[in-house]
């Protein structure tokens, strides 16, 4: 059976358009999954059982959320993981960013968690992820984010926030769409988040992650971006809504981290 529609089989066309968007490359592919697939998946994740709690988070910044890591995905789910790594996809992908040196990782469900879930009053704060392959240090370039769950409302809330060079402002709001995927390039500079949920009734926002890599450690030196187009090294680094949370005790690690992302930040600009 297919997994993802073939109406995204050739991005090419799309490269334009994904270079075009603000504030840093992304598209939006609708109906991602075969019609068929995602009935099958809708079924089998609506049952109780089929994910066993992997790690949670519970705090400012990371809000009722819990990831797979660690855990045993569902084959329905570690399919379509399996495609997105795939020869092939990653072809199609190389097409859309122009990134000859792509890759994917095999570092798996273990150091990175491909399935997240957020319950009531869930959000996730502006971050940008780690800038490197766990396995081999290679740099982090592109992220995929698919959204999987049914019935969802707009008022819920839920969507993927892409916010400004800084972190600090929401320039683009990705609506959380059944079957919708995002797709954006993941530089030192793509701060992301996710919109509070609302009134969601206990449903749970449910996504699938992938990332991508790539072999060169210049990896957007031939881009023409909002912001410089220099890759450095950093791990996860969320930025604080207010200047006075960095000093709660509560929050060094999140202090700690954007300490050493400013460093990084300042090294990679002489
Ligand atoms: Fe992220």
């Amino acid at each position: 059976m297919k997994i993802i529609n073939p109406i995204h089989s050739n991005l090419i066309e799309r490269k334009e358009e994904f270079f075009s968007k603000k504030p840093f490359p992304h598209i939006i592919l609708d109906d991602f999954l075969e019609k068929k697939y995602f009935s099958l998946l809708e079924k089998q994740i609506s049952k109780n059982n089929y994910f066993k709690k992997g790690k949670s988070f519970n705090s400012n910044l990371e809000s009722n959320k819990s990831i797979s890591l660690n855990t045993n995905l569902p084959d329905i789910i570690s399919n379509i993981t399996t495609v997105l790594n795939s020869y092939d996809w990653v072809e199609v992908l190389k097409s859309l960013t122009g990134i000859q040196t792509l890759k994917s990782t095999k570092v798996g469900n273990t150091k990175l968690a491909n399935y997240h879930e957020m319950g009531t009053n869930g959000f996730l704060g502006s971050h940008v992820d780690h800038s490197t392959d766990p396995s081999n240090g290679l740099p982090h370039v592109l992220n995929i984010i698919l959204y999987l769950s049914s019935e969802w409302k707009e008022n819920f809330g839920g969507a993927t926030l892409l916010f400004d060079k800084k972190g600090k402002k929401i320039i683009s709001k990705i609506k959380y769409k059944k079957n919708r995927a995002v797709i954006f390039l993941h530089t030192p500079y793509s701060f992301h988040g996710v919109e509070r949920l609302q009134d969601n009734k206990g449903l749970k926002r449910k996504t699938l992650y992938v990332d991508y890599y790539s072999e060169s450690t210049n990896p957007f030196e031939k881009f023409d971006l909002d912001f410089p187009n220099k890759w450095f090294k950093h791990g996860t680094t969320f930025v604080l809504p207010n200047s006075s949370d960095y000093l709660k005790a509560k929050n060094w690690p999140y202090t700690k981290s954007l300490i050493k992302y400013k460093i990084e930040h300042l090294k990679s600009k002489l």
